[in-house]
């Protein structure tokens, strides 16, 4: 059956699941965005087929509609859209990465007989724009729905099924659940990379080398400190209560902390990291998290002329692409001295194979 899926907002996320959705070619994608340069270059490169020239005119023809915008924005437009003329049957969702105050906005839907589901896809990049979207980031990704508890089964299992297609692992939750759980594994470690950032750049002014040496394992641990800001703030404000929750616990875990480096034993203080690295360890590693994910291999290459390109041309020959490729200068805490990043875990999975069909160097992920 056709179906047409109204995206509002064509940014990283809107964009990319505009073209995960548009596999399906029983799915038409109608776009919208408020910067008209971002709604014509989704037009060009082919992530829309149709351009709305204004919300409602996109939202009268849809039979799902995607709000793709910041959180505040959707809440906004979610507001706005009671006054909008759409099909009966139309299920609208959202891809936001906090969920309570949206379900909130969502019950002034609900009164007037429209289906909203809240969603939220698990992946993401430190990139944003529409130039950025790609067809496979959803894949493997958890694909949160926030539907009201214990309604419109008939509308979650539409959903469901059309979001297939991006092959992203579609699971449903409640709202509140959502937004705590988000808080422990996302919001709140954003909050500690930005903080730990904060930290360098004071201690910097005093020890100007200090940069230089937070090329490894630093600058993993504070990657996720270079997304975008206003999609922070967005959700910062948003799930404000969790958040102080975290913070209050992280606190006691520090004063724990301090209390352990001043006065604990040497067993005491290895098994505060045996517990850690115990549980760290077992991570999944074949899903992407709640973090947006990179998928990063890092290669003990010993140091000879033309290593890298040796390495990278084995790379091509397998038909293999890469996005990115550095060298890690301080590795007191990394194995590996070449990190290779790659589009998809599949790309990474088969880099590891060729790496140790052509060469006896060794590969970690980390
Ligand atoms: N980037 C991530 O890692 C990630 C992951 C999961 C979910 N999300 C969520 O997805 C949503 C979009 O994030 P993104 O990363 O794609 O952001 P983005 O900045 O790349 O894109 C947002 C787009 O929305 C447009 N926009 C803003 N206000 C609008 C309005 N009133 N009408 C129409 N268009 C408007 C902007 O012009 C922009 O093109 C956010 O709610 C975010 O919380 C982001």
């Amino acid at each position: 059956m056709k179906q047409t899926v109204f995206i509002i907002g064509l940014g990283l996320i809107g964009g990319s699941l505009a073209l995960g959705l548009k596999r399906n070619k029983d799915i038409s994608i109608i776009g919208y965005d408020a910067q008209s340069q971002t709604l014509q270059t989704a037009q060009k490169i082919g992530v829309i087929d149709e351009m709305a020239s204004h919300m409602e005119e996109g939202a009268a023809l849809a039979d799902v509609i995607i709000f793709a915008t910041p959180v505040n924005e959707t809440i906004r437009l979610m507001h706005e859209m009671s006054k909008w003329s759409l099909k009966k049957q139309v299920i609208v969702t959202d891809t936001g990465s906090t969920k309570k105050e949206i379900m909130k906005a969502a019950l002034r839907l609900k009164e007037m007989g429209i289906t909203f589901i809240g969603g939220h896809p698990m992946a993401g990049s430190h990139k944003s724009g529409v130039e950025a979207a790609r067809a496979h980031l959803f894949e493997n990704a958890f694909y949160m729905l926030t539907p009201f508890e214990n309604e419109n089964k008939k509308e979650v299992k539409i959903l469901f099924d059309i979001l297939q297609v991006t092959k992203a692992k579609v699971v449903q939750v409640n709202a509140v659940e959502h937004d705590h759980m988000t808080a422990v594994v996302s919001h709140f470690p954003h909050l500690v990379a930005a903080s730990l950032v904060h930290q360098l750049a004071g201690e910097n002014e005093q020890f100007p080398f200090t940069k230089q040496l937070a090329s490894g394992g630093f600058r993993d641990l504070t990657r996720i400190a270079s997304a975008n800001p206003i999609m922070w703030r967005d959700i910062t404000l948003q799930n404000r209560k969790e958040l102080s929750n975290q913070l209050h616990m992280w606190t006691e875990e520090m004063n724990k902390l301090q209390n352990l480096l001043l006065h604990g034993e040497a067993d005491e203080i290895e098994t505060y990291f045996s517990k850690a690295k115990q549980v760290r360890d077992e991570l999944p590693i074949t899903t992407q998290g709640a973090m947006f994910s990179v998928f990063d291999l890092y290669v003990d290459v010993p140091d000879y002329p033309g290593v890298i390109s040796e390495i990278t041309g084995y790379l091509a020959k397998g038909d293999i692409s890469i996005t990115n490729l550095r060298i890690v200068e301080t590795r007191e805490d990394i194995f590996g001295i070449l990190v290779v990043s790659f589009q998809t875990m599949d790309d990474r999975a088969k880099a590891v194979k060729c790496i140790a069909n052509n060469t006896t160097f060794e590969t970690y992920i980390s």
